[in-house]
This record gives structure tokens, C-alpha cells and sequence, in this order.
């Protein structure tokens, strides 16, 4: 199976993304592919959510899709059963801990305690969320001087502007995040605009 570590090196921006419709979906994933981002979170949060990712999983094979905001282990073999390859979730319960299944889950955690029941559970590979709310980039730097083989992937208010120097630590394989996919210009179908912003971003991070 593969690692969530692996997922984590395949680009260092994972797009959150939360749809409409799949044909948004695919038009998205299509928009973030061409600016160099083969990787997409699509969230549990919408109504077609399910359908997205079996969508975008099967039209775009060649790219990494998963789900995010999985809640439940229903929820974790749902998505895997849709094509997902992997599962992101804000946080980590008992039953999603131990819920075999042949994708990999990172769990979400923000305290040194919840680093410390996911390590009890066999994890070592945690998203940080929300990010900039529990203590951002020098939360990581603090949690690495404890917890020196864990990795984390900060989501929850990253942005450009912050994106490069949470990437700057040793113990951030990569970032997750909205703000290369906005609302607005998913509203608009302005799919150029996130191709180009996808690009930027990447581009800004070198
Ligand atoms: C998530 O679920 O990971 C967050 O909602 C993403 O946070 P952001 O919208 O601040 O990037």
C-alpha cells in the first residue's frame, strides 16, 4: 500500500477542493493539471462529493485522486470504494484508526496529545489543522523538537504567503490548502485564472 508519506511527496501543494457539481470537478482537476498539480483533496462536504471523486479518479488516472473531510470509517471505505487513493480527514477517532482499508489516511491533528494517540495508532504522517490557528509554522518548528520522526502537512489558512516558509521546515513534506482553487473563480468558470494562479504558486515556491 502506499505511505500517506509517499502522497505527501508527490507535489508540495494538495488542493482542497469542495464541488458543485463533477462536472466542476473535472474541470478543475483539469485546470489545476495543466498549472503542475497532478494531486487533488476533494472534500466530503458537497453533495456530489462521492461522484467527483469517482470522476476525476477514473478520467484522470494519471493524477493522485483522494478525499478529504472523512469523518467516519462508512465514509473512509465509501471513498475508497469511489477510486480514492488516499484519504485526508481534520481529525483521527478510534474507528477510523483501526478501520483496515488499502488506502492510506492522514489524520488530522493540532495538539501534542493528538500526536501522541496517532503515533499509538501507528501513524506518523499528520495534517496540521487548522494550521495558522494552532500555531502555524512555529507550532511545526515546536512539535519537531519532540516528535522528531513525524511529518505534517499544514492545512487551514495557508496561502501564498505563508505557503514557502512552512515548506521550509524539515518536517513539512507539503502544504494543503483552498487558495489556489477559489470560490469566486470557480463560480465565474474562470479555469484559466486557477490554472495560472496553480502555476504562480508552484512557481513561487522554487
Ligand atoms: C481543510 O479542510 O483542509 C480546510 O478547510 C482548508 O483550509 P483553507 O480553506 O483555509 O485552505
Amino acid at each position: 500500500m502506499l505511505s500517506a508519506r509517499k502522497v505527501m511527496q508527490i507535489s508540495q501543494i494538495i488542493p482542497v477542493i469542495s464541488v458543485q457539481s463533477v462536472e466542476e470537478a473535472l474541470r478543475l482537476a483539469e485546470a489545476l493539471m495543466l498549472g503542475g498539480v497532478n494531486i487533488f483533496e476533494i472534500t466530503l462536504r458537497t453533495a456530489c462529493a462521492l461522484d467527483a471523486i469517482k470522476a476525476v479518479a477514473h478520467e484522470f488516472p494519471e493524477a493522485m485522486t483522494g478525499a478529504g473531510t472523512v469523518l467516519n470509517a462508512d465514509q473512509f471505505q465509501r471513498v475508497e470504494d469511489m477510486g480514492a487513493r488516499f484519504a485526508i480527514s481534520p481529525g483521527l477517532t478510534h474507528e477510523l484508526a483501526y478501520y483496515k482499508n488499502s488506502i492510506p489516511l492522514l489524520p488530522g491533528v493540532a495538539t501534542a496529545s493528538e500526536i501522541m494517540k496517532g503515533l499509538e495508532y501507528g501513524y506518523d504522517a499528520f495534517k496540521l489543522f487548522p494550521a495558522n490557528i494552532v500555531g502555524g509554522v512555529e507550532a511545526i518548528k515546536a512539535f519537531g523538537a519532540p516528535f522528531r520522526d513525524v511529518v505534517f502537512c499544514p492545512t487551514g489558512g495557508v496561502n501564498a504567503g505563508n505557503a514557502k516558509e512552512y515548506l521550509a521546515l524539515e518536517n513539512v513534506l507539503c502544504v494543503g490548502g483552498s487558495w489556489i482553487v477559489p470560490t469566486k473563480l470557480i463560480q465565474e468558470q474562470n479555469f484559466k485564472e486557477i490554472t495560472k494562479i496553480t502555476q504562480e504558486a508552484l512557481l513561487a515556491l522554487r
